[in-house]
């Protein structure tokens, strides 16, 4: 295949990053032993700090962005693929290491590519995408750390974004009480929608610190990191467990033992780059008992020409749910 396509590509010249729709031609993609078009993409906040050069979390330019898709293969030389199979591929340094998924066309590493789950398609699979897959693995490891309905409320925090929109749905669908937690006042409604039973502001910067405070939830999934996640270590009941995934507000963390060794509370890392074995077993449980019922509510879906605005409002926190990137046919 030698004719141009379009891709969404980031440059660093003499230090200065810029971006652009640019048209490319396969032999400027990293190499790769799979050639997919591209059904869908969407917005990662890894991509939006990425479009931009941020955190140097991109060390070879120029790039194609884009840590997730979903798409049709058109040739593969390994066996596992065929043309015509619907695939998804999440992570494993796609976007940053290796080109991504805002393009037309994408070539990836047969170890990568997974085929479409059972009962979701392209779209449905690249809503969920890496924020879902993140949101699905957290509830995985609350569930084997103890975590069960009715073991009290789970507070959602970062609650508009993407993989908060995904948990609050996952959670109420599997029969969890949903607490939001937004900087978000007129977004009540849409949490609501998805599954929360209460909505509550997001904390302000000046919270007093106390060692241990009111225990109030038996779950926590936390977007947000930073003196938020500081002060749920505080408020969690016994036994509680929180899963930190997300800096959206801050990497620090600053705490004490207490909360750990007199409510033994459980404070769980989760790192959406999992080997396949582990996404396999998460996807399987996304698309059927963890399923998402309101990707449609929580998909925005652009083109790609709108995807530099879409970018730009994710880094300043005003995006809402997931930002889908429709490839065309
Ligand atoms: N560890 C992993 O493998 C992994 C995987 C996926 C994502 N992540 C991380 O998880 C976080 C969430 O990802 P995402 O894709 O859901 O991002 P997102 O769509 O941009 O959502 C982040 C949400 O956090 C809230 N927020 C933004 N800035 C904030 C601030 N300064 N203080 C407090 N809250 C703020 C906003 O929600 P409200 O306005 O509703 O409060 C925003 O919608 C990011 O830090 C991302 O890098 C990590």
């Amino acid at each position: 295949m030698n004719t141009s396509f379009k891709a969404f590509r980031i440059h660093a010249i003499d230090g200065v990053i810029t971006r652009k729709i640019e048209p490319i031609q396969l032999d400027l993609l990293s190499p790769g032993n799979v050639l997919i078009k591209v059904a869908f993409s969407s917005i990662n906040y890894k991509d939006a700090l990425v479009s931009k050069g941020l955190n140097n979390i991109v060390r070879a330019w120029p790039r194609v962005s884009g840590i997730d898709f979903t798409g049709t293969v058109v040739e593969s030389s390994d066996a596992r693929f065929g043309p015509g199979d619907e695939v998804l591929v999440n992570g494993c340094g796609i976007g940053v290491d290796h080109d991504g998924g805002h393009a037309e066309f994408a070539r990836v590493n047969a170890d990568w590519v997974m085929k479409l789950p059972d009962g979701l398609d392209l779209l449905e699979t690249a809503t969920i995408g890496v924020a879902g897959y993140t949101a699905g693995l957290a509830l995985d490891l609350m569930e084997l750390n103890g975590l069960s309905p009715q073991n009290g409320p789970v507070l959602v925090t970062g609650a508009t974004g993407g993989v908060a929109t995904i948990a609050i749905d996952m959670l109420a669908q599997r029969g969890y009480q949903v607490t939001a937690m937004s900087g978000k006042s007129n977004e009540v409604e849409y949490l609501k929608n998805l599954g929360a039973s209460e909505v509550i502001e997001r904390l302000s910067s000046g919270s007093t610190f106390k060692p241990l405070e009111k225990a109030q939830w038996a779950g926590a999934i936390d977007s947000v990191g930073g003196s938020t996640l500081s002060w749920l270590t505080r408020v969690m009941q016994v036994n509680g467990v929180i899963a930190a995934f997300g800096n959206a507000g801050g990497a620090e963390l600053e705490t004490t033992v207490l909360p750990f060794i007199l409510r033994g509370v459980r404070l769980i890392g989760v790192n959406a780059g999992s080997p396949m074995d582990i996404r396999q077993k998460i996807w399987s449980k996304i698309a059927n008992e963890y399923r998402p019922i309101h990707l449609k509510e929580i998909a925005n879906v652009i083109k790609l020409e709108e995807l530099g605005h879409h970018m730009d409002l994710t880094l300043a926190g005003e995006s809402k749910g997931r930002i889908v990137i429709d490839m065309g046919k």
